[in-house]
């Protein structure tokens, strides 16, 4: 070959190897939705087909599936869950809340007030069979009902504002229009996040004051075979200073309360907790069950989320009950929490073991002063 051949060909291949490098340099880095197709193509191989997109383009309905059923994809930034896109548990449980747990939410509630207006109906107020007896006797003292009040007026306004959360839009919003819906709502959410303070000091209190007369004893169940004497008149059970009833109460209140606490906790400060992925690692090791664990963060908050508004639901259900009873339903109730003076004929009827207690206490106390010497 002349010496003008072997020139040509040297440049020729010179410029085909610099056509090859800036191509080399140039190249498009693989597109997200290219990288993801991959991966899912390598993750997912439909029957049959060979890993790696040896078949072709996967189709983009396929793709999207895949990425709606939380298939991750690859990022470069240091967070790592950017590379999902779809968090389709997070769909599952908008669909939940929104759906059955609304639903039956309000179907229960409504339950509720419909029995104790039946019951009302029905059974009337519940009287002092022997009249007033113008005596009183102090029932709770005034840091008990401080306690008492505290949990109650939190739990209360803390309701409302949950409820409002659940049902607002549909209830509230229609009626005040969204200027004032959207400031209610503002501000029932500032309540709720602080007032849980409230509601945890008022249930540590009542815990620490009555958890002693709210041990179950033997007079319970002579107070649970009359049914508390609630469907008859003149049946009076003895009983201590709570009765059966009071008494499934109080711990209703203190472990539906506690759980309403801890999954608020986990709300108000998200993803610092794991109760749902620790109690489920506990039920898999103690019963044997296969309960998904441990959980992603994002779910960890989904099902703290559920649990508090059941939980929370369940309670009002509870505390309706209890407030029917405490105020219209009975009839010199409601001043044990009023004054914390309660009619002596209203206190043998229902707590008569208490009364006995209190006077033996009293009694002692004056032969005691009675027995001092005098100076
Ligand atoms: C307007 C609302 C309420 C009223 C009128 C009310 C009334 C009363 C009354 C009168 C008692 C004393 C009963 C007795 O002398 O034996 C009582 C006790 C009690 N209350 Fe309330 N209450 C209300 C709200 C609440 C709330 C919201 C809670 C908890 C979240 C609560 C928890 C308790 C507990 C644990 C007791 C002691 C156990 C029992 O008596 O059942 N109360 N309440």
């Amino acid at each position: 070959m002349s010496g003008r051949g072997i020139q040509v060909r040297n440049c020729l291949s010179g410029f085909a190897a610099l056509l090859l490098a800036i191509a080399f340099v140039i190249s498009p880095e693989p597109s997200f939705a290219q990288q993801t197709r991959d991966t899912v193509q390598q993750e997912n191989p439909v029957e049959g087909q060979v890993p790696g997109n040896t078949l072709g383009e996967a189709s983009d309905t396929d793709l999207w599936r895949d990425i709606r059923h939380g298939v991750t994809g690859n990022v470069s930034i240091p967070d790592k869950k950017a590379g999902t896109l779809v968090q389709s548990e997070g769909e599952l449980w908008r669909s939940l809340r929104n759906g059955p747990l609304a639903l039956y939410a309000s179907w229960a509630m409504l339950g509720m007030i419909v029995l104790l207006c039946l019951f009302f109906a029905i059974r009337g107020r519940i009287r002092i069979d022997h009249g007033m007896s113008g005596v009183t006797i102090t029932r709770f003292n005034g840091f008990e009902r401080f306690g008492h009040w505290m949990l109650a007026t939190s739990f209360i306004v803390l309701a409302l504002s949950g409820l409002n959360v659940m049902y607002g839009r549909y209830l509230l919003l229609p009626l005040i229009g969204p200027e004032a819906f959207g400031f209610v709502t503002l501000m029932g959410k500032y309540l709720h996040n602080y007032l849980a303070f409230a509601f945890m000091a008022g249930l540590a209190i009542i815990f620490i004051m009555w958890v002693r007369h709210n041990l179950p004893n033997r007079t319970d169940v002579k107070w649970v075979l009359v049914a508390g004497g609630l469907f008859s008149k003149n049946v009076h059970p003895p009983a201590k200073k709570f009765n059966a009833g009071q008494k499934v109460i109080f711990w209703l209140v203190i472990l539906c309360g506690v759980s309403i606490s801890l999954s608020g906790w986990a709300l108000l400060f998200p993803f610092t907790t794991h109760f749902f992925s620790d109690t489920f690692v506990l039920a898999n090791n103690l019963f044997g069950t296969e309960l998904p664990a441990p959980l992603a963060p994002i779910q960890e908050q989904q099902l703290n989320s559920l649990w508090h508004s059941i939980m929370a639901v369940f309670l009002i259900c509870v505390i309706l009950a209890h407030i029917y009873i405490g105020s219209i339903g009975m009839e010199g109730a409601f001043d044990a929490m009023g004054s914390g003076e309660v009619d002596l004929n209203w206190a043998k009827e229902h707590h008569s073991l208490w009364v006995e207690e209190v006077e033996q206490k009293e009694s002692g106390a004056a032969s005691r002063g009675a027995a001092q010497p005098a100076e």
